[in-house]
C-alpha cells in the first residue's frame, strides 16, 4: 500500500504540532476536523479512509477477515493515493465505495488484527507535516500521535450518531435503514473499544465533547479555546 506520487506524503520524521480527534462512529469527527484544518490551514489526516480501503479490498478479494497474511499480501500490492478529498486504488476511485455499512463493518473486523494496524502506522504518521496535522480516528492520540499537542475525544448519544451517519448516507446516495444503521455503529463501536490492538478510548489527557446537542461551530469554539490554553501553557 505504497505509492510514490507527489499527492501522497513521503515518509519523513516530522515534528510539526498534531490535533487529534478520536471517537466513536457518527460523532462528528470528520466534520470538526474538516473545518479544523480549513480553519489552520493545516494538513488533515482521515485514518479510517486508510482502514477503510483494506477493508473494502479485503472484501473484493474475498478474503477471510482473520487471515492476517493474506490481507498483508494483498495490501502490498495496492497502490494508493489520497488526492483533494478522493481516494484512489490502483487508479479506480473508491471514494464512495469505502463509505458503505458493508464495508465499514469489514473495516472495523480487520482494524483489530495487530499487523494490518503496525503495516498502516508509517503510512498515517507521514501525514504529519508542517505547518500542522488534524489527525481523526480510533487511536490518534493514544498511539499514532501520543505527543499531539491537543487531543479531543468526540463523541454523541447512540442516536445522534446514527441519525447523522444515516443523513450523510442519503446525502452521498448511500441507501441505509436507519435501525439497521444504529445497530451497525453499536457493533463496530463494541468491536473497536474491545479489540486488544489500540482499543478506541480516549487518550489519558483527552478533552472529552460530547456533540449531541451542539451545533459544529460550538464544537470548534471549544476546541479553539482548548487550542489557546495548551498553545499559553508551552509559550
Ligand atoms: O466514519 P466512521 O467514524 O464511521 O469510521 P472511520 O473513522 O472511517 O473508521 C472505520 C473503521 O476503521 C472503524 O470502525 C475502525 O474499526 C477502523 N479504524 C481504526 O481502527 N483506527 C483508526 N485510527 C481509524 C479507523
Amino acid at each position: 500500500m505504497e505509492s510514490a506520487t507527489p499527492h501522497t506524503p513521503k515518509p519523513q520524521v516530522d515534528h510539526a504540532p498534531v490535533i487529534t480527534i478520536d471517537g466513536p462512529a457518527g460523532a462528528g469527527k470528520g466534520t470538526i476536523a474538516a473545518l479544523l484544518a480549513t480553519q489552520l490551514d493545516w494538513h488533515l489526516l482521515d485514518s479510517g479512509a486508510i482502514y477503510r480501503v483494506a477493508g473494502l479490498m479485503t472484501m473484493r478479494h474475498a478474503l477471510a477477515l482473520d487471515d492476517e497474511p493474506a490481507i498483508m499480501s494483498l495490501l502490498k500490492t495496492l497502490d494508493v493515493q489520497f488526492f483533494q478529498g478522493k481516494v484512489f486504488v490502483n487508479q479506480e476511485d473508491i471514494s464512495l465505495a469505502i463509505r458503505d455499512p458493508a464495508c465499514s463493518s469489514v473495516t472495523s473486523k480487520i482494524a483489530a488484527l495487530p499487523a494490518i494496524r503496525s503495516a498502516l502506522l508509517a503510512r498515517q504518521r507521514a501525514f504529519r507535516r508542517a505547518p500542522g496535522l488534524i489527525a481523526d480516528g480510533r487511536d490518534m492520540g493514544t498511539v499514532v500521535f501520543p505527543d499531539a499537542t491537543l487531543k479531543i475525544f468526540l463523541t454523541a448519544s447512540p442516536e445522534v450518531r446514527g441519525e447523522r451517519r444515516y443523513k450523510q448516507l442519503s446525502e452521498q446516495g448511500i441507501s441505509a435503514n436507519l435501525a439497521h444503521l444504529i445497530k451497525e455503529i453499536a457493533a463496530r463501536d463494541k468491536r473497536d473499544a474491545e479489540r486488544a490492538a489500540a482499543p478506541l478510548r480516549p487518550a489519558d489527557e483527552a478533552v472529552y465533547i460530547d456533540s449531541s446537542r451542539l451545533q459544529p461551530e460550538q464544537v470548534l469554539a471549544t476546541i479553539n479555546s482548548q487550542l489557546s490554553a495548551a498553545n499559553a501553557t508551552r509559550t
